[in-house]
């Protein structure tokens, strides 16, 4: 089968086209024939090894892990003998967990794995690039008990994270403010944001608005700013935090009833099925900006890394 590889951590053309085995399901597997996947900013992070602590688990000289990928939507090809919740033909999206390997024509996954039937109202495209922002604005918005007329801001709400987090708080019945360019006013509106604030025309700290969550999805605001509009039992999310954010979170939480939230998320199935009802319900609304073959895999990386995409970016493999 085709699929994109990569031995060594570097810039996009360290992503390249190869023939690799198909793989072949064990008895509580499922085989996966990839309709979509999605190139996103995590997938660019561990491609560079940005930031360096990525080494630490992904390999310290070269990748461990030879080909990215964590989210696709397809249709099944095969099942182990032991599998009863899938079958042969059933269309299903979903991640892949720490195993990744979704940049490919087959991937295998465990049949208890991050994967739901695949919603129809939506393409492969959409299913297989709205998990990632999806699962990420879930895990944090939830960690936040966040609640139906809290007043909430997300920083960064045109991008995966924050085109998700807009339309989740939305959900939840925040009162939401999204902060992107004006150009992309009009998406966060649509999805459900009540406002809009242009971060290239002021900050919007000193406008004296205090809110119960604030999301900063991209690392683009220092942790003085971020904090500064919160209300002061507050939630602080840090969606794509550094190490030096970290420690003030720390002592934000030790010195102020302020909480911050931050780390990397954890994925559950469950979470997957939710998503898929409100997907379905037309509560949450798939964003795709582009989509590029396979094969053009360093050009959508090129892309994603210029960090102005437009919710996400779809690789198709049909
Ligand atoms: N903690 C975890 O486990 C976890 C899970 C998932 C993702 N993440 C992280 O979340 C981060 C966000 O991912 P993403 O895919 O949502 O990013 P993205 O799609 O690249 O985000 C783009 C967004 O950032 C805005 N932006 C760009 N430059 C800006 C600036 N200078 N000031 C304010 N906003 C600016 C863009 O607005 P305009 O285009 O309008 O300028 C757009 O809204 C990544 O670092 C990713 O690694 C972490």
């Amino acid at each position: 089968m085709k699929a994109i590889k990569f031995t060594s951590y570097g810039a996009p053309e360290v992503l390249q086209l190869k023939e690799v085995d198909k793989p072949i399901p064990k008895d509580n597997e499922i085989l996966i024939r990839i309709f979509a996947t999605a190139a996103n900013s995590g997938d660019v992070r561990l491609r560079k090894a940005d930031p360096w602590a990525v080494r630490l688990f992904f390999g310290l000289t070269k990748p461990r892990i030879n080909i990215l990928g964590g989210f696709l939507s397809g249709e099944i090809e095969a099942a182990g003998k032991n599998v009863t919740k899938f079958k042969a033909g059933d269309k299903v999206f979903g991640a892949t967990g720490m195993g990744f390997g979704a940049y490919a024509e087959y991937k295998c996954l465990p049949e208890d794995g991050i994967l739901a039937i695949k919603p129809n109202n939506i393409s492969h495209a959409q299913a297989a690039t709205i998990l990632f922002g999806g699962t990420a604005a879930l895990y944090f918005l939830r960690k936040a008990n966040i609640k139906s007329g809290q007043k909430v801001l997300i920083y960064g709400a045109s991008g995966a994270v924050g085109t998700a987090a807009v339309q989740l708080a939305n959900y939840y019945g925040a009162e939401v403010t999204g902060v992107c360019s004006a150009s992309n006013a009009a998406l966060v509106k649509s999805l459900g944001a009540d406002k809009v604030i242009d971060y290239t025309k002021g900050d919007f700290t000193k406008n004296g608005e205090k809110y119960d969550v604030i999301f900063v999805t991209v690392d683009k605001l220092s942790f003085s700013k971020s904090i500064k509009s919160l209300k002061k039992q507050g939630t602080l999310i840090l969606g794509a935090t550094g190490l030096s954010q970290t420690l003030k979170a720390v002592l934000t939480s030790l010195i102020s009833k302020q909480k911050v939230l931050l780390g990397l998320i954890s994925q559950k199935a469950n979470d997957i099925i939710f998503l898929k009802e409100l997907i379905e319900k037309g509560d949450y609304k798939p964003v795709v900006d582009r989509s590029y073959p396979l094969k053009e895999m360093a050009a959508a990386h090129r892309y994603v890394e210029q960090g102005h995409k437009r919710g996400n970016v779809a690789i198709t493999l049909t």
